[in-house]
């Protein structure tokens, strides 16, 4: 059995809204995940995570949905969705606030983690040189070819995954992504494509993007 976990529990401060029921062009921001997701047939469920105030939302679906109430950091959220799956053996986590993930993305990360990896995380190699700033100055050049961009899906075995949860919150340990959990336990953790088309929808400004990304698709179509 393979899950997902679609995370749409924030609440969105730095936007100002909860940016993934925001309606752009007849689908909210959450809709457009879970579309890609219904095209990816290895998927057999989805465990929607959601504010308290939002459970009973309408949600649409050819996949078998599961709605669970988030917690107070995205950490929490995925936690909560991986104790709602009574069993199954490969989960991917991904981010509703980035609407264009690819149908590839999850196949290829699901595919690592089938050959054996322990997790298998979208990312790409990052273009920009990127720089250790501490009280701005820069106290370090980091070596670009070493610096990867990461984002979501984020693919893992579910019962290793679960553990690493397990492991943080006995330990305190809270991390901004699954991935961080996982290497904290020294799992192995490989990479699939990533794109800047996949980005996360953080700040208000960010919705110019989307708009332009949507008028570009439907130029292609
Ligand atoms: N998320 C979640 N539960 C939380 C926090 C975040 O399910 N407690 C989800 C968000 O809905 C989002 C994804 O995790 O799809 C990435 O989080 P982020 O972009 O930080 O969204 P918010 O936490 O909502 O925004 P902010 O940090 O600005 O409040
Ligand atoms: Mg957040």
């Amino acid at each position: 059995m393979i899950g997902c976990i679609l995370l749409a529990g924030g609440k969105g401060n730095r936007f100002g809204a909860k940016k993934q029921f925001l309606e752009i062009n007849g689908l909210k921001i959450f809709e457009y995940s879970l579309k890609t997701i219904e095209r990816v047939e290895e998927i057999d469920f989805v465990v929607v995570v959601l504010p308290k105030e939002d459970l009973d939302i309408e949600i649409k679906s050819s996949k078998k949905i599961i709605r669970v109430e988030g917690g107070s950091e995205r950490q929490f959220s995925v936690y909560s969705g991986l104790r709602a799956i009574a069993d199954c053996d490969i989960v991917a986590i991904h981010d509703s606030a980035r609407p264009f993930a690819t149908v590839n993305m999850f196949r290829e990360g699901i595919n690592n983690v089938k050959a054996g990896w322990d997790g298998s995380i979208t990312a790409y190699r990052s273009p920009d040189t990127i720089k250790r700033v501490i009280n701005n100055e820069i106290v370090e050049t980091l070596n670009r070819d070493e610096i990867y961009v990461v984002q979501t899906p984020q693919v893992f075995d579910f019962k290793k995954l679960l553990k690493a949860h397990e492991y943080a919150l006995e330990n305190n340990i809270l991390a901004t992504d699954d991935s961080a959990l996982m290497e904290k336990l020294g799992y192995r953790i490989t990479l699939n494509e990533g794109s800047f088309f996949n980005f996360k929808i953080t700040y208000l400004k960010d919705l110019e993007m989307v708009e332009c990304f949507i008028k570009g698709e439907k130029m292609k179509s």
